[in-house]
């Protein structure tokens, strides 16, 4: 029985490595080139309910999100990020590598709709180049960065920056998203965009058409923040095929990275040991100060005042006519709810004092009825009724 069990374990063991090993996709990036990675929903449905296709002809299109890090860390490595717009979308691993190095990234699928969850591994492994020595960042307007990452949307923008150019050597370096970098959230509506900025860079220098924007005509053109949104790229310069992919002229920047500059120098080491400078004279305490009148405005003043209003408020009560009265009548509504306290327990108690048409305050003592009292005065109504009259 153990044995079974113990072969029933190897057997889970190899289809999970098998499966593990399925599930990893290797990548080698030159550094300073930009690397993007589509992670496409289909294959991680695939991944959840492999056998529902084959077998009951289910077809799933479930919502999945994705969630990105470092295996054995917390985070993404610094360079690469990640974008998903909605979970019916495919997400995006990009950036570009500064440094060589291996990258092992753990993907993690959840399917929104059963919470299932699946893996996949993606090594990156980022190898030494030259950097390229001429860059260029170009703003795009109209698009967003999960429009713009697809690999057919990328050679499209390429193609067109490769004719301002002029040379086909070129490669894409960066794409960022304008909101990382300051750019603003746009508002909802058609036609707003968050916009993208794409850098590409060359071994090529500049075509005449880019060395426009070092020109002084340019930046005086472009000064003023509503007057950059309106100029346009130089007639014989406007290369783009696509409305969506043309750039904003204003935006544009050159780097010449042909001539590094030099780095600064290294700090010079000291021995370590700080140098003699005197002893240490500790600052003398402050004078001392008298706290006596700040107690008296904080403290006597308004018990004074407080005593004062006390006695005013007594005089007020006991000894002047309305406040007797006042008195008086809070002793009374006093009285009467403790009577009508005492007859809620007995309820055949005599009728309270309040109630009786005439009485003395103070004795209780009723007055004695008045002579209309006797005169019955629903009598006039029950005339008609006593002696109807004959039909
Ligand atoms: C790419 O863009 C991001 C975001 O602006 C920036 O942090 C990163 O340094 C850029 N990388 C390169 C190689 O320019």
């Amino acid at each position: 029985m153990a044995e079974r069990r113990s072969w029933f374990f190897f057997f889970i063991a190899c289809a999970v490595s098998v499966w593990g090993a399925k599930a990893e996709f290797k990548f080698t990036v030159p550094v300073g080139k930009l690397f993007t990675y589509e992670l496409m929903r289909e294959t991680f449905q695939n991944d959840f309910e492999p056998l529902s296709k084959l077998y009951a002809g289910n077809l799933y299109d479930d919502p999945i999100i994705f969630k990105c890090k470092l295996q054995n860390f917390p985070d993404l490595p610094e360079w690469i990020r990640f974008t998903q717009r909605h979970p019916y979308d495919n997400g995006f691993l990009y950036g570009t590598p500064m440094v060589p190095g291996k990258s092992i990234i753990e993907v993690w699928a959840v399917n929104k709709r059963s919470y299932q969850t699946t893996r996949q591994i993606v090594v990156i492994k980022a190898v030494e180049e030259k950097i390229l020595p001429y860059q260029a960042e170009f703003f795009i307007k109209l698009r967003e960065i999960e429009k713009v990452l697809p690999p057919a949307v990328q050679s499209e923008i390429k193609a067109d920056l490769q004719r301002l150019w002029n040379t086909e050597a070129l490669e894409i370096v960066n794409i960022t998203n304008a909101l990382d970098r300051g750019g603003r959230v746009p508002l909802p509506l058609a036609g707003h965009f968050e916009g993208v900025y794409v850098k590409v860079g060359s071994e090529q220098y500049f075509s005449n058409c880019l060395l426009k924007v070092l020109n002084p005509e340019h930046s005086r053109q472009c000064s003023g923040a509503d007057k950059g949104a309106k100029v346009k790229v130089p007639g014989e310069c406007n290369f783009c095929s696509i409305p969506s992919n043309c750039i904003t002229w204003c935006k544009t920047q050159l780097f010449d990275l042909s001539n590094p500059t030099p780095a600064p120098p290294a700090p010079t080491m000291g021995s370590g040991i700080m140098e003699e400078g005197g002893d240490f004279d500790p600052p003398e305490s402050p004078p001392s100060r008298d706290y006596f009148p700040d107690y008296i405005v904080t403290v006597i003043v308004p018990l004074i005042i407080a005593i004062v209003l006390c006695v005013l408020l007594a005089y007020v009560m006991f000894c002047r006519r309305e406040g007797v009265f006042q008195l008086y009548h809070h002793h009374t509504i006093h009285d009467n709810a403790d009577e009508l306290r005492n007859m809620a327990a007995d309820r055949s108690g005599p009728p309270p004092l309040s109630t009786l048409p005439m009485f003395n305050y103070r004795t209780g003592e009723r007055a004695p009825p008045l002579p209309s009292d006797s005169i019955p005065l629903i009598l006039a109504q029950q005339e008609p009724h006593s002696d109807p009259e004959p039909r």
